[in-house]
């Protein structure tokens, strides 16, 4: 620890599916800050929530294998939830001061609020949306509640529960009948495509719905769009958010599923996106419009269908984007100008600057 040097807690790993991509991120991040000056902490979180304080991030462990936080790695430590105090505490009993989060756990325990509630009672700076958005950017059922209400379209779609479902399965069945095949049944609350399933025949949906609710009691029926490219922004700032250009992701399986995203190489991330001018500039502005409808903050990427010539249907956004150096947000944003090393720096300046504006309010 230097004197005068920003403490950075990279905060990676987690309970999810994307527990692997999460420590890549982390890895990439590390490497980009600026040692001059920040100084690095590392927490892994492993899969059953234990947090782990490491010399960094653990590095690959060989081709074709991916790196994951260990129960055993390092040493325990919490976070000092006294507010203001700023420092991690180990099972020993030392303590690391820090002056702002990284977050770069992904879905549920880290994308979705509640790692984000963590940092906000400890009263310590973080990188990327608060609560609310972290929230409701985890909820794919709220979020199109917000983007319709800002007058952004959405795919038609019903949102299940699980009692819905148990009750009256034919009530259901109609609704998605309405919707017309081919349709797609997702958890509400999940990312990294886990719980998906594309259904061509209404024959094919209750092992579907009954897949999704594994996941969560709430569930969404969509109907599929047909034909559409996928296109995705990079979003930036707090109160005046920038839009990336946009990029695409061109699948070689039928959709952009667990398999396309983490093992499949043959999954081409285009960047630009080759598509016409009047649509890249309607996609960054319907990118930024997507992010203040869920009030986010610093970060987020959003999500899109593209149909040709001109229609824009928003898919998703996600408020703690893939950061490695291969990964779309930080590609990007690359391509509009902003290196990785800055897009990190920047980030980081913009925590700094959310909390301070929110600093010394009433009920604070
Ligand atoms: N309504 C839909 N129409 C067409 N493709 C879809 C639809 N919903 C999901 N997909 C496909 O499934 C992928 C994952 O779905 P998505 O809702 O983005 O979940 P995740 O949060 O897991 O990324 C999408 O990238 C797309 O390829
Ligand atoms: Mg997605």
């Amino acid at each position: 620890m230097s004197p005068g040097k920003v403490r950075v807690l990279l905060v990676f790993g987690g309970r999810s599916a994307e527990h692997e991509v999460s420590v890549v991120s982390a890895r990439s991040v590390s490497a980009a800050l600026d040692h001059r000056r920040y100084d690095v902490v590392a927490v892994g979180i492993d899969k059953e929530g234990g947090w782990h304080l490491l010399p960094g991030p653990p590095a690959l462990p060989g081709t074709g294998e991916l790196p994951a936080v260990g129960t055993g790695a390092g040493s325990d430590v919490s976070l000092d939830r006294v507010p203001g105090t700023r420092e991690l505490v180990s099972s020993a009993g030392d303590r690391e001061p820090i002056d702002v989060v990284f977050p770069l756990v992904h879905g549920p325990f880290g994308e979705d609020g509640t790692l984000q509630g963590l940092f906000e009672m400890a009263g310590i700076p973080y990188v990327g949306a608060g609560v609310l958005a972290s929230a409701v950017g985890m909820d794919k059922a709220v979020q199109k509640i917000l983007f319709t209400a800002a007058g952004l379209p959405v795919v038609p779609h019903e949102v299940v529960t699980e009692r819905e479902w148990r009750e009256d399965p034919e009530a259901v069945t109609a609704r998605a009948e309405a919707l017309g095949t081919p349709l797609f049944v997702k958890p509400a609350a999940l990312g990294s495509s886990v719980g998906i399933t594309k259904v061509k025949t209404l024959a094919d949906l209750p092992p579907a719905v009954d897949d999704a609710f594994r996941h969560g009691r709430k569930a969404l029926i969509e109907q599929a769009a047909e034909g559409a490219r996928e296109i995705e922004c990079g979003v930036l700032g707090n109160e005046d958010p920038v839009a990336s250009v946009p990029g695409e992701i061109v699948p070689a399986a039928e959709f952009y599923d667990y398999r396309a995203k983490y093992l499949d190489e043959s999954t081409r991330l285009v960047v630009p996106a080759e598509v016409p001018t009047e649509v890249a500039e309607e996609a960054q502005r319907m990118a930024v419009a997507a992010f203040r409808a869920i009030d986010a903050a610093g970060m987020a990427r959003v999500d899109f269908f593209y149909r040709e010539p001109d229609e824009l249907i928003v898919n998703e956004i996600n408020t703690i984007p893939g950061f490695t150096t291969v990964s779309m947000y930080p590609r990007l944003w690359e391509a509009s100008g902003i290196p990785y090393p800055e897009l990190v720096d920047r980030l980081i300046r913009l925590a700094l600057e959310r909390h301070e504006l929110d600093r010394g309010r009433v009920g604070d």
